[in-house]
């Protein structure tokens, strides 16, 4: 096997030395000080390293690798260490092992450690790898047929959640390097469907420089606890693990990102039932920028991606607004334009032919680009076939927000030069009939009250931290009774609307 595609079959980030050091001194802080040690996936042994230095409590530490060189680069470098505790390393596979037997016979208190494998099912399957979990062998677990049912997951997930079972008691504890989403999943999922009492604990560091990778990542803390279970989970820094930054709860079964903004009116603002959301959109998908985006030079032609003058029949062509637009507020000068060649998804494009002959030519010209597009939504589609369009795209007023960028900027768009402005997909916005509509909404979107009740359910790490989920978690009219408590006549409007209730004006 390439070794690069046994990278991706063992998720393998091997932890330097200097991070493990820190993370060990950090549950050290903690008073974490454990008499067995176990490193499931050990790999060349970072973590038996800094936790034979930094444990002077540790009698046993344990570990297990899949890959003979690691493991063999592991065993030599602990022969090395001062004698305090014995090494038991094994080769093997993580998901051959009965770990809730092989802890119950070391001596407590225990402490798992270690960086388990980056790499989703769907990485293993294209790849053909069984690197995965057997079923049977995990039956017993609680919680695991939610994790493997899943169509993708990270088998880190699964190893994690496993471990965390094998926790039995007060004072046994787990801190293992994961994605954030990983780590955030595995605590809501203990908190909402296990009855179990741990205390968890997050602490960021920055992957880029570590692993020089660009998702989030943390060391997720676990610990067996003796007290009642309090369902705040205290999110840090590495350079500062022992300030908290902010807390993690729950919030009617919702994660609560951040504690402190979800303020004593805020809660009074979480909708019930959510079907009754408000529809918020996100803008066209095409995969074909070179092709569909346009940029209008200083005497008004339009070039394509490729750098070609283009003409194309004015109706299919819309002002764009792409996401680091609507971020950073630029909406007074539009220079790009999107061809739209579908109104409505699954519209056929062979009446472009006769109704506009030149763009119809323009698409067929690369239509080898369009059939390049890898994603399966355009599988057996229209081979011009666009997704994110519909009725709601030509409304003329819109609120729109990007959906990558760190903060909330919610924008008021209207018209530009008589056409409804048309989003990239990493916009979600509402539409608007009228200017009016799009006024009274900005102005609530924009409030404190909004602002504060956001900011508790978003979590600004995510790579796409703002979702049409969290912005429609908002009840409009409690929202509405807020902002305008003084101001009744504001008030009624938004009654009138009928917002996305009975009788949606909002596409
Ligand atoms: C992200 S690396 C981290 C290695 C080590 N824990 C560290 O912190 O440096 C994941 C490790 O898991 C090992 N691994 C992958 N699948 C495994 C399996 N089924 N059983 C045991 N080890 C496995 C890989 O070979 C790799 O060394």
């Amino acid at each position: 096997m390439k070794k690069s595609a046994k990278k991706i079959e063992f998720g393998d980030f091997q932890t330097p030395l200097q991070l493990a050091r820190d993370v060990a001194r950090t549950l050290a802080d903690f008073d974490i000080s454990p008499t067995s040690i176990i490193e499931p996936t050990c790999g060349r042994g970072a973590f038996l390293l800094a936790s034979a230095e930094v444990f002077k409590s540790a009698q046993t530490i344990v570990g297990c690798e899949i890959d003979e060189s690691h493991f063999k680069y592991a065993a030599n470098s602990v022969e090395n260490v001062s004698k305090n505790c014995n090494f038991d390393l094994m080769l093997g596979d993580f998901f051959l092992v009965d770990w809730k037997e092989r802890l119950r016979k070391l001596p407590g208190p225990r402490l798992i450690i270690g960086n388990p494998p980056w790499v989703t099912s769907s990485q293993l399957g294209s790849i053909n790898s069984l690197n995965l979990p057997q079923k049977s062998n995990f039956q017993k677990m609680r919680g695991i047929d939610a994790i493997t049912g899943k169509s993708n997951f990270d088998i880190a997930e699964f190893i994690v959640s496993c471990l965390i079972d094998c926790l039995t008691s007060t004072g046994d504890a787990l801190a293992m390097l994961v994605k954030s989403t990983v780590a955030r999943r595995i605590v809501r999922s203990r908190w909402l469907n296990q009855n179990d009492c741990f205390e968890f604990r997050i602490i960021q560091f920055d992957t880029k420089a570590h692993f020089n990778i660009s998702a989030d990542g943390c060391v997720l803390i676990a610990r067996k606890s003796q007290d009642g279970c309090d369902r705040i989970c205290r999110v840090s820094d590495l350079d500062n693990p022992l300030e908290t930054s902010n807390s993690m709860s729950v919030f009617d079964d919702r994660l609560v990102a951040n504690m402190d903004a979800l303020e004593n009116t805020a809660p009074t603002l979480l909708l019930f039932p959510p079907a009754h959301a408000l529809k918020w959109r996100s803008g066209v998908k095409h995969d074909c920028s070179k092709i569909l985006e346009l940029r209008r030079d200083d005497v008004g032609r339009l070039t394509n991606g490729l750098g070609e003058l283009v003409d194309v029949e004015d109706a299919y062509r819309f002002p764009l607004m792409k996401g680091s637009d609507v971020a950073n507020g630029k909406a007074s000068n539009i220079s790009k334009e999107i061809i739209v060649p579908q109104f409505k998804p699954g519209q056929p494009t062979g009446q472009l032919k006769s109704e506009a002959p030149k763009l119809f030519k323009y698409l067929e010209n690369y239509e080898y680009l369009f059939a390049k597009r890898k994603s399966s939504i355009y599988r057996q589609k229209d081979r011009f076939s666009i997704f994110g369009v519909g009725e709601y795209t030509f409304s003329p007023w819109k609120i729109a927000i990007c959906s990558l960028y760190k903060r909330l900027g919610f924008r008021l768009i209207g018209p530009y030069q008589q056409k409804p402005v048309v989003f990239d997909d990493t916009v979600y916005f509402l539409s608007c009939d009228t200017r009016i509509q799009a006024e009274l909404l900005h102005e609530l979107f924009v409030s404190e009250f909004a602002t504060n009740f956001l900011n508790a359910f978003i979590f600004w790490d995510a790579k796409r931290p703002i979702t049409t989920e969290i912005l429609g978690l908002l009840d409009i009219q409690k929202l509405a009774d807020l902002v305008w408590s003084h101001d009744q006549n504001k008030r009624q409007k938004i009654d009138s609307l009928n917002l996305g209730v009975t009788q949606p004006v909002l596409f």
